[in-house]
């Protein structure tokens, strides 16, 4: 098979086997690159139009138990600035994203301590009552199936959880012990079972990830069917093991982007800050090779920069609320549009 045989039979089966897909990926000319960009934005235009969905992303804490070596807020970075908001910090929040046509709050955080269920709870039912139009999803690590089903049975709609890498030996090179591959999805499959909206997703690039490996995220994807996948590019912060490491590539990160919305034509892919950050242009690049969801912040400005997950992290201007009248603008240049809608997935 050649390349354009391969997006073909992938486009019509939503399936190509590993192998393949590990051909697809190694030295593509540009040629090819851009075939498979525009079938992805054929497909997910079938299914989505060109509707953009916006999720208001407030990120609740720095605090973080774990370790990870890839990540800024890692709780062996004492330099890095702790903070928490109070549950009016993020009802105001909630409220500022509403008023800007918002109609799903993404509540994000390290895996902090504090927010046991008895803090969960309130709040999630705070804002569920506030704002009963909208979507609420949880960002917040690995927790107990007890706990999720509380936060579910309280209102919460929506789940996401980064499995990091479908590969169990390659996610020991990236999390010390005692996090496991084994816990995290098994995270995912509670979530999914208890009847939340999920989302997984994993980074492009990082240290010992192989075209082998991207591969398999795409595998994992089309097994676990999930609601959502968000992906980035690995970006190195320099107050972590991975300090020295190169970031991960956008046309990779773009590649994946489409193999994803042709292998799970229903499934929602964000564009994510984190391939803006790597490069301008990045959001609308990811939104032409088949992303449909963009997440702006909506976090106080005073703690926006504290959540530094790598280093330049985006958190200013288009990146966030203040920025978002431009940024709707932005998209309509490229032919698409940001919608005032909770915009629940179709997968
Ligand atoms: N580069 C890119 N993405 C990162 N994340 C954490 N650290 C980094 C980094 N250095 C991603 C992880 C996590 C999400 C919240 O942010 O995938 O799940």
């Amino acid at each position: 098979m050649d390349n354009w045989n391969r997006i073909d039979w992938l486009a019509s089966h939503q399936h190509l086997p590993p192998e393949e897909i590990e051909q697809l990926l190694t030295d593509p000319s540009e040629d090819t690159i851009q075939y498979l960009f525009n079938r992805a934005a054929a497909v997910r235009k079938q299914y989505y139009g060109t509707d953009v969905y916006v999720r208001g992303l407030i990120e609740i804490s720095s605090y973080c138990r774990n370790n990870c070596y890839y990540c800024g807020i890692r709780k062996g970075n004492t330099k890095a600035q702790r903070y928490r908001l109070s549950k009016e910090e993020i009802l105001l929040a909630c409220r500022n994203g509403y008023k800007s046509g918002f109609r799903t709050f993404v509540l994000q955080g390290g895996e902090d301590p504090y927010f046991t269920d008895l803090q969960l709870i309130p709040l999630i039912q705070a804002i569920k009552k506030e704002y009963p139009d909208c979507a609420l999803t949880l960002s917040l690590g690995e927790r107990s199936r007890d706990s999720y089903l509380a936060c579910f049975q309280a209102g919460a709609d929506r789940y996401l959880l980064r499995h990091e890498t479908a590969n169990p030996i390659h996610y020991r090179q990236l999390h010390p012990t005692p996090m496991s591959w084994e816990h995290r999805i098994q995270c995912l499959y509670q979530l999914k079972e208890i009847g939340y909206q999920v989302g997984c997703g994993f980074m492009v690039g990082t240290p010992g990830q192989t075209k082998k490996d991207l591969a398999q995220e795409v595998a994992f994807a089309e097994e676990f069917r999930p609601h959502m996948i968000g992906i980035g590019p690995f970006l190195p912060h320099s107050q972590t093991p991975f300090a020295q490491k190169s970031a991960g590539t956008l046309q990779q990160t773009l590649m994946l982007l489409a193999l994803l919305r042709l292998t799970l034509p229903k499934t929602l892919l964000p564009a994510t800050t984190a391939l803006n950050t790597l490069t301008p242009g990045g959001r609308e690049a990811g939104i032409l090779a088949g992303a449909n969801v963009i997440m702006p912040n909506l976090s106080p400005p005073e703690v926006r920069g504290k959540y530094q997950l790598y280093d330049n992290k985006l958190s200013v201007g288009l990146e966030a609320i203040e920025g978002f009248a431009i940024l709707k603008e932005q998209i309509k240049q490229i032919g698409y549009q940001t919608v005032v809608a909770r915009g629940d997935s179709l997968q």
